[in-house]
């Protein structure tokens, strides 16, 4: 076929084909027109893609411009359109708790780590029991990440440090010693570190699978870090059969499925549990890295801004915990103490309800849902629970930061409780929250013991920025130094 002729042919093609796309845009307009109804949102959306670029470059924009559409409207909802997906954001309270209590098959399902329950659901005592030998861990990690954190500070006094890192580190180093300790070498560990940064890089990422992509790097570093950890189950339940005793929480675990395997030929079970092959395990160990790691982090950083911004509540932790607690006394403060800071715990609650780190939780609709008496959702539909715009609700004055709203007298907990979504509610809510609390609890303690700081003020520095849990815009740049001498030296 000579060229002319081929390209004839493909004149010939070209109408019907841009016919065919043009069907294609409308339909898909006419599909979302459809499931967004009388919800406030954009009135047209670019084809595939939607407003995913928008949501990319400026993330903290995007749903900010949500919220205030879904709070301008009486729904308390709004719509959008990201990559084929047709989403909701939720900011009424009632409606996020609605959603959360009906995360079930016909309902809704969480999307992010869903796989909790089945680790360590029925293990949660477990959990608790071992606490005690946590927080040696912990604070022995939190005290040289301090120290580390003055001598960057002491070498140019007049600059500040950025700590959203290093307060990543922290939370790195202590959930991976909590969780998988012994088995991960310290090559590992640096490996792991280099593959969280990927895999974190990734979920800001367009969600497009190219080589070379943020996404496809995302998706290799995960396979990475799942492979480590599946080498941790493996060496765990090696050393446990060779007589071991458990030390950190994947033994604690795999003692429990090693029972069961044991116990199978009296019973006469002849399947191993589920759950309990090495891969499975090393999956649902990253699942729950991730869910204890950035959220953490987030309420550190928010610990030290609020407190920074707060002098009175400041000095009133110093305070408390100087009553209970000295490094002077180089010993660890103990989960006794710890139940004794009633204020500094008071503080760590309203750390996170009035600045949740995960500021949404996103749910999948798997069939329709009557949300309200007007609005149903669509079946396919992502809703994102705004747990932010819950917690700036009903409280007495909620906009204003006030650790006394959990005291007993005032007990706004109880009160507002179907408000307080900070740590989810209903199927899935977060079985790290005690864990978390008494770890923000320790670092309050130890920072507010050992540092005198300051935050770097510029402009909009303390506004929420989405990373994708929720951070100070400035990633929490602080000048600090040395309050007490020396630092502690801890005899466990
Ligand atoms: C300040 C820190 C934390 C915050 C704000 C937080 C918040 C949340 C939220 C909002 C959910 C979803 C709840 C729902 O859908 O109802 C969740 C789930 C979860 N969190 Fe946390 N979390 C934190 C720390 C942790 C830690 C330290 C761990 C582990 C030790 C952890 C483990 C989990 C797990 C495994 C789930 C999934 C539960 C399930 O699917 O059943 N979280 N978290």
């Amino acid at each position: 076929m000579d060229s002319t002729t081929l390209w004839s042919k493909i004149a010939l093609v070209i109408p019907y084909f841009f016919s065919l796309l043009a069907f294609f845009v409308l339909l898909e307009q006419i599909n979302y027109w459809k499931k967004k109804r009388s919800l406030p949102g954009p009135l047209l959306v670019y084809p595939i893609l939607g407003n995913v670029i928008s949501l990319i470059k400026k993330p903290t924009k995007f749903w900010e411009s949500q919220a205030l559409t879904a709070k301008s409207s009486h729904h308390g909802l709004s719509a959008n359109y990201v990559v084929g997906c047709f989403i909701v954001y939720v900011q009424k309270a009632e409606l996020s708790h609605k959603i959360f209590s009906n995360v079930r098959p016909d309902a809704f399902n969480l999307i992010a780590h869903p796989y909790g329950k089945k680790i360590f659901g029925e293990h949660n005592l477990i959990y608790m029991t071992a606490l005690s030998t946590y927080m040696t861990l912990k604070q022995n990690i939190i005290l040289e990440h301090l120290k580390n954190w003055e001598k960057l500070a002491s070498q140019n006094l007049t600059v500040p440090i950025e700590l959203r890192l290093l307060c990543r580190d922290i939370n790195l180093e202590t959930s991976q010693t909590v969780f998988v300790g012994p088995y991960l070498s310290s090559k590992a560990r640096a490996d792991f570190n280099i593959d969280y940064i990927l895999f974190n890089v990734g979920l800001m990422n367009m969600p497009i699978d190219l080589p070379c992509s943020g996404f496809r790097k995302a998706k290799l570093a995960v396979k990475r870090l799942i492979d480590i950890l599946t080498d941790c189950a493996k060496e765990c339940k090696s050393q446990l059969k060779s007589g071991k005793e458990p030390s950190c929480l994947i033994d604690f675990w795999m003692q429990e499925i090693l029972n069961e395997m044991d116990s199978m030929p009296q019973s006469g079970i002849n399947q191993y549990p589920p759950h309990s092959s090495d891969i499975d395990i090393g999956s649902y160990l990253f699942d729950f890295l991730f869910a204890a790691q950035d959220a953490s982090t987030s309420s550190l950083l928010w610990a030290i801004t609020l407190l920074d911004q707060h002098p009175a509540v400041l000095a009133k932790v110093r305070e408390e915990v100087g009553r209970i607690w000295s490094p002077e006394t180089n010993t660890l403060i103990t989960a006794e103490q710890l139940r004794e800071m009633k204020y500094t715990q008071a503080v760590a609650r309203e750390i996170i309800r009035y600045r949740t780190p995960a500021a949404m939780v996103p749910h999948i609709a798997r069939e329709d849902f009557p949300l309200t008496e007007s609005y149903t959702i669509p079946k396919g539909t992502i809703v994102f629970p705004s747990v932010l715009d819950s917690s700036l609700q009903g409280f007495i004055d909620p906009e204003q930061f006030d650790p006394d709203r959990f005291s007993e007298e005032r007990q706004e907990d109880k009160i507002y409780k179907r408000n307080y979504l900070g740590f989810g509610i209903g199927a899935h809510q977060c079985i790290g929250q005690r864990y978390a609390l008494n770890h923000l609890v320790l670092f309050i303690a130890m920072f507010t013991s050992l540092f005198d700081f300051k935050r770097h003020k510029s402009d909009s520095c303390d506004e929420i920025i989405y990373v994708p849990t929720t951070c100070p815009k400035d990633n929490c740049l602080v000048y600090l130094s040395r309050s007490c001498t020396p630092y502690p030296s801890f005899v466990s």
